[in-house]
């Protein structure tokens, strides 16, 4: 393996067929308080991860408002603006109560709202790519699709997503509004979103899957995992990750860390090669102990 792993070696993706990302992203999820409530712990600590990812070749990353709320954002900005060709997508639509709690609200002034501040705070004229956080029940949901189109037209956003959906609502949404992208949580070990990443695959969508290091109890000694990540010198993470590169072409992770050697160790999964013939011996093992 290389000395600098680089983002690069996962191929590139166009987001809406017209903006380019290396397929492994970050999450900047991780780069706040416990409970993802307040600042991190190591504030510096959180600006170098976020410095180190132009020069690992990460140059797509998931935020959202509610990520603090707002420390995520606001130390991207930081460290960061005015970015040059990194591609911050954010999230609106949750309302945070405290640590851990996260309340939808989907009304479109409160939308509309949510993009306005996160321009300001990441410091755009434009969000390359905004995604609703969840649909929120309370409110009829082309209501909240309805906004989203407005936004577009009117180039807050240069793109638009979804977040936690199934087929019916990406359909729905379609109507109203051109989807880019779609962030369900999906992994080796949690397949519960198969067909959504099918239905996105078949539309050019991108699938953004959210906790995608997870490999749960699968590298156990005498197992496929363990056997792989012995072959390729890696971790079980590491072989998840790259598990989850190979399922799509529009597959596009965003590992989340508040550290920057936990960075690194992630970026070299994109240097990964797993045969076909090891990413079924993942698949059916992880299918069986589901
Ligand atoms: N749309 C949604 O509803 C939704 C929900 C959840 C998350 N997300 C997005 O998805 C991103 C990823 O999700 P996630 O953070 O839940 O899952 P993840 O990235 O799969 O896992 C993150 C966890 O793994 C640890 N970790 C990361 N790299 C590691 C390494 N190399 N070695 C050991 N531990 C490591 C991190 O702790 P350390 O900080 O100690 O490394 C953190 O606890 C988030 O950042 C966020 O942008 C979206």
């Amino acid at each position: 393996m290389s000395a600098t792993p680089s983002a690069a070696e996962s191929g590139q993706f166009k987001i809406g067929g017209d903006l380019t990302v290396n397929r492994l992203g970050f999450g900047a999820m991780r780069i706040t308080g416990e409970g993802i409530w307040g600042p991190p712990t190591d504030r510096e600590e959180a600006l170098r991860v976020l410095r180190r990812l132009p020069e690992l070749g990460v140059d797509f990353i998931d935020t959202a408002d509610s990520y603090g709320p707002f420390v995520s954002e606001d130390l991207i900005a930081e460290a960061l603006a005015p970015y040059d060709d990194i591609v911050v997508a954010t999230k609106g639509a949750l309302t945070r109560h405290g640590p851990g709690i996260w309340q939808p609200v989907g009304r479109p002034e409160y939308l509309r709202q949510c993009v306005l501040m996160s321009l300001r705070r990441l410091k755009l004229e434009q969000i390359p790519l905004w995604q609703l956080h969840r649909i929120d029940a309370k409110v009829p949901r082309d209501e909240q699709f309805g906004v989203i189109a407005d936004m577009l037209k009117e180039g807050l956003i240069r793109h638009a997503g979804l977040s936690q959906v199934s087929v019916e609502e990406i359909q729905a949404a379609r109507k109203v509004f051109p989807v880019a992208t779609v962030q369900n949580l999906y992994n080796l070990i949690d397949r519960s979103s198969e067909t959504v990443l099918d239905y996105c695959q078949a539309e050019g969508i991108g699938f953004i899957p959210w906790f995608p290091l997870a490999s749960g109890n699968l590298a156990k000694p005498g197992t496929a995992l363990d056997a792989i990540v012995r072959k390729q010198e890696a971790t079980p993470s590491q072989v998840a990750l790259a598990w989850v590169l190979k399922r799509s072409p529009v597959m596009l992770p965003i590992p989340g860390t508040s550290k920057v050697a936990h960075l690194e160790d992630n970026v070299r999964a994109a240097e990964l090669t797993l045969s076909d013939e090891d990413f079924r011996a993942l698949d059916s093992q992880a299918k069986a102990e589901a």
